[in-house]
């Protein structure tokens, strides 16, 4: 089976065999059936690069279902099945008013897979509303539910990541969200810029949702269109001693602060300065609009598009003496 449709980069590889998976208890059956077999979990494809073909069981999880399991005045708490896509989530809680995650608007892939890299945009990051997951031990079928500390998340970053790659299969998220009160997370500029630029004073989190859909939909590429997988690098952190080097050197460098001696530098601009932007090879390359995100034209093979982010990463380290890291899973 191809797994084109099934990976946003739309990366032409194919899988042994293939299984959609929508009940908890049909997982557990097939984990026990599989046991000591090579598995491979597809949640939405979209952090992935597939550089070969999967010689394993696929599982794709398509566990559906959203349900609010508390409430008080003014918070709630939904608990939403990993196979959920992102997105429309979202738009589910913004029709029922429930505020928080809309600076998340438009990300692609699915509810469980969020947690892994804990999904951030805009001055939100999923942690900040994340309660609580459940998943399954891959080994014994166990299930254990994840608190927040558990989860150990970082910029990017959680325990799905690093200790526990590999072991646990995410079923579901519960997530906190505000019924009144909102706090709007207006802090970047940028979504300052386009709600003035429509005329709104007194924005809803509708308004907030509108603007960022806005702001991505002008500078990432739609992967229905466009095949990629968003950011493909991380943003770097450097010391606050290199950071004073490289901006002698470029004084238009643009930084965030992480805190007394880290500095987190946009890797798109390094990338664009080292002159990769809007680049195209045959059927892939670097998106014209945004530097961080990779691009399939349409028929490119993930080895050739694994091969430009390394002479990126090459090449950024030679002119600025950075490392770049890869933010999406290369397979
Ligand atoms: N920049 C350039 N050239 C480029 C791209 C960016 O000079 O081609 C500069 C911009 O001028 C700007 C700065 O880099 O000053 C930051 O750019 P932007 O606001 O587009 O954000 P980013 O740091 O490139 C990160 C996330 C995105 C997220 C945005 C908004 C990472 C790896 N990426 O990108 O996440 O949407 O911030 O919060 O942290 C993703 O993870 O897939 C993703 C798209």
């Amino acid at each position: 089976a191809s797994l084109k449709s099934f990976n946003t980069f739309g990366i032409d590889v194919t899988a042994e065999s293939y299984c959609d998976i929508d009940t908890i208890k049909a997982l557990k059956n097939v984990l026990t059936e599989h046991f000591n077999k090579p598995l491979f979990i597809l949640g939405g494809g979209s952090n992935m690069l597939l550089t070969k073909n999967i010689e394993a069981l696929v599982l794709h999880i398509n566990l559906k279902g959203i349900e609010v399991v508390s409430e008080t005045k003014n918070t709630v708490i939904i608990k939403a099945m990993a196979g959920e896509n992102w997105h429309n989530f979202v738009i589910w809680c913004l029709e029922h008013n429930y505020g928080g995650i809309e600076n998340l608007s438009l990300i692609p892939g699915n509810i469980g897979t969020a947690p892994i890299q804990n999904i951030g945009a805009y001055g939100v990051e999923l942690k900040d509303v994340f309660v609580s997951c459940e998943a399954i031990n891959i080994e014994n079928q166990t299930t254990r539910t994840f608190t927040k500390e558990d989860c150990n998340f970082g910029y990017r970053e959680s325990v799905f990541k690093q200790e526990l790659k590999g072991q646990f299969i995410i079923t579901s998220v519960n997530i906190e969200l505000t019924k009144s009160n909102h706090q709007l997370h207006t802090d970047y500029g940028i979504i300052l810029n386009e709600l003035e630029a429509n005329g709104i004073k007194a924005p809803t989190i509708q308004n907030i949702s509108d603007a960022i859909i806005a702001i991505r939909q002008s500078k990432l590429p739609d992967p229905k269109e466009i095949g990629n997988s968003g950011s493909f690098f991380k943003n770097p952190i450097i010391s606050a001693e290199a950071f004073s080097k490289l901006e002698q050197n470029f004084p238009e460098v643009p930084s965030y602060k992480i805190s007394e001696n880290e500095i987190k530098v946009p890797a798109g601009w390094l990338i664009e300065k080292s002159g990769f932007k809007g680049k195209r090879f045959n059927d892939y390359g670097v998106h014209t609009k945004q530097a961080l995100v990779l691009v399939n034209y349409g028929n490119a093979t993930g080895k050739e598009i694994f091969e430009l982010a390394q002479l990126i990463q090459k090449t950024v380290k030679r002119i600025f003496n950075i490392e770049i890291e890869t933010e999406v899973n290369i397979i």
